[in-house]
């Protein structure tokens, strides 16, 4: 168990200090609170941290033994304790680097074995080679949910301008809207379907499955041919009658959230290539082996992770936005929410007693420039602070479109400074007596424009969103993730918190269908079901 008193108390005094004056006082400010490694940089300048601040931040590394729990993770020990299982999704971009010991067994082998036929089917179905009944696939539908679906979602669309290969769409949910509205328009002859499900077993995603092999059938395409499984359960993919030849399995080392890199990545691999799927799994690595090496004030996942600790245990601000100034990382913040918050949103240690501070917090954003017409209101003008998390490339993939990206750039670092500097009511003030307003007027209108500032907010740069930057973009999250999990001393590898609401809906459906009663359910959720049957929703 880490001691926070030092932090606490570091933050009375801290809390009450302005960013501005801070970069005043210090012309070093920028560089000395930022980091970088290769390409991404990395700027936390923008908030209240100074060196003592950031001397007790990383202290909290050593208090928790990160380095010694990283050693774990990375070594195969099965540090996924309520599961017990080792956590090696590091294996999976692990291209070129030595073996990788679990159990007393290497897993590297198998890891590129099963990652050499991936390659090798993305070939045949990019080339025409592999075809569906009526010839060369043009769509992939992708089905799954969470974790099979969040990862492979958010990277076809950040690596679009790197497509060459079938149309992908993926389909997540149970309601039935989501796969009609997929299907409606492909092709059943020349559509590929990718069943991912790490269990094979979750109900949303078999649902969809069974669905779309009826839709298949009807429409004359071929199931045989025509469905891939990604799947830990190679049972259950052979008892759905998936060809075996088209089925890729993965180890129980691999967590869902954590499994774009393995299998659940093909539609990724389809859509750009064994090229640019190696470039991303390469951008991985290379963020594994910073994080490996790097010390603590200069390592990426680590500093990430002790700002979002200073901002959320310390500080006390419930939220943190992730604001992606890039169009095309718009599936960003809800990945992210997965990631972080079905890792850390948990209230007990890993030796089962209650927490000592609270748990990570809640994740939410969108991309700008579209939130600043929407809720950044509230960021600038509410009354609770929210830190945000800025990102932005460089440089955009559309050269044509230069003008455009640089008014984007232009609006990322305008907010972070807005957000810094605020407008004090002396200058809302001039701002009304230069509109001509005096009086009582004046000073009523000019309350309403005050902006406090002082909020805090970091941004993280990168030259142009390549698959490499953006692999390094994804695993610096997942890694923040772990260290922020070691810190409150959570397994951030385990999941608990979903069973119950599955459980309860497998026990409610007969009562929905009509087929059991609803006695012995809360009134409100007896009288909601009597709604839905009286208003046609019963068998
Ligand atoms: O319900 C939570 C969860 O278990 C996630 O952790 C996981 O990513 C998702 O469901 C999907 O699971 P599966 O890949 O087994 O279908």
């Amino acid at each position: 168990m880490v001691d926070w008193t030092h932090l606490k108390e570091l933050h009375e005094t801290v809390g009450t200090r302005q960013i501005l004056a801070m970069f005043d006082a210090d012309p070093n400010r920028a560089e000395t609170f930022s980091a970088q490694v290769g390409d991404l940089r990395f700027d936390y300048s923008k908030t209240l941290v100074d060196a003592p601040v950031m001397e007790a931040l990383t202290d909290l590394c050593d208090q928790a033994d990160v380095a010694g729990r990283r050693a774990a993770m990375f070594g195969g020990e099965r540090i996924n304790e309520t599961e017990d299982r080792a956590v090696l999704h590091t294996a999976l971009r692990n291209l070129d680097g030595g073996p990788v010991i679990s159990g007393a067994i290497d897993v590297m082998p198998e890891v590129l074995a099963t990652l050499e036929r991936m390659r090798f089917f993305s070939d045949a179905v990019r080339s025409g080679e592999k075809a569906g009944a009526g010839g060369a696939f043009t769509d992939i539908v992708n089905i799954g949910i969470g974790g099979s679906d969040l990862g492979p979602a958010m990277a076809a669309l950040a690596l679009a301008p790197y497509h060459d290969g079938p149309r992908c769409h993926f389909v997540s949910n149970v309601d039935g809207a989501h796969i009609a509205d997929t299907l409606r328009g492909l092709d059943p002859k020349t559509t590929l379907v990718i069943v991912a499900s790490k269990t094979f077993t979750t109900i949303e995603t078999m649902a969809n499955a069974r669905t779309a092999r009826a839709w298949m059938e009807e429409g004359g395409g071929d199931p045989a041919k025509q469905f891939a499984a990604l799947s830990t359960a190679q049972d259950k993919t052979a008892a759905f009658g998936i060809n075996d030849a088209h089925v890729f399995g993965f180890e129980d080392w691999v967590g869902g959230r954590y499994s774009v890199w393995g299998p659940i990545g093909l539609s990724l691999m389809l859509a750009i290539g064994p090229k640019g799927f190696d470039a991303f799994l390469r951008g991985g690595q290379a963020m594994d082996r910073h994080f490996q090496a790097a010390e603590w004030h200069e390592n990426l996942p680590v500093l990430l992770a002790l700002i979002g600790i200073w901002h959320h245990q310390i500080c006390g601000y419930p939220t943190r936005a992730v604001l992606p100034y890039d169009q095309r990382l718009a599936r960003l913040p809800a990945y992210l929410q997965q990631l972080e918050m079905e890792s850390n949103g948990k209230s007990v240690a890993m030796d089962g007693s209650a927490l000592s501070v609270p748990s990570g917090p809640i994740v939410w954003g969108e991309p700008g420039t579209n939130g600043q017409h929407a809720f950044y209101q509230l960021i600038h003008q509410g009354t609770g602070v929210v830190p945000c998390e800025f990102m932005i490339a460089a440089q955009g993939h559309e050269p044509d479109l230069a003008y455009q990206h640089r008014l984007l750039v232009a609006n990322c670092l305008a907010q972070s400074e807005a957000l810094m500097r605020g407008r004090s009511l002396d200058e809302a003030r001039a701002r009304m007596a230069d509109k001509g307003l005096e009086g009582a007027e004046l000073e009523r209108q000019a309350r309403h424009r005050v902006f406090p500032g002082n909020r805090p907010s970091t941004t993280l740069v990168y030259p142009l969103l390549t698959p490499f930057v953006f692999g390094q973009i994804v695993a610096l999250y997942e890694h923040r993730v772990f260290v922020e999990g070691i810190i409150f001393g959570i397994n951030s590898y385990d999941q608990w918190g979903v069973e119950l609401g599955k459980e309860l809906a497998t026990s409610l459906g007969p009562v929905v269908d009509g087929t059991q009663s609803a006695a012995g359910k809360d009134g409100s959720t007896a009288a909601l079901v009597d709604f839905v049957h009286r208003h046609g929703g019963a068998a």
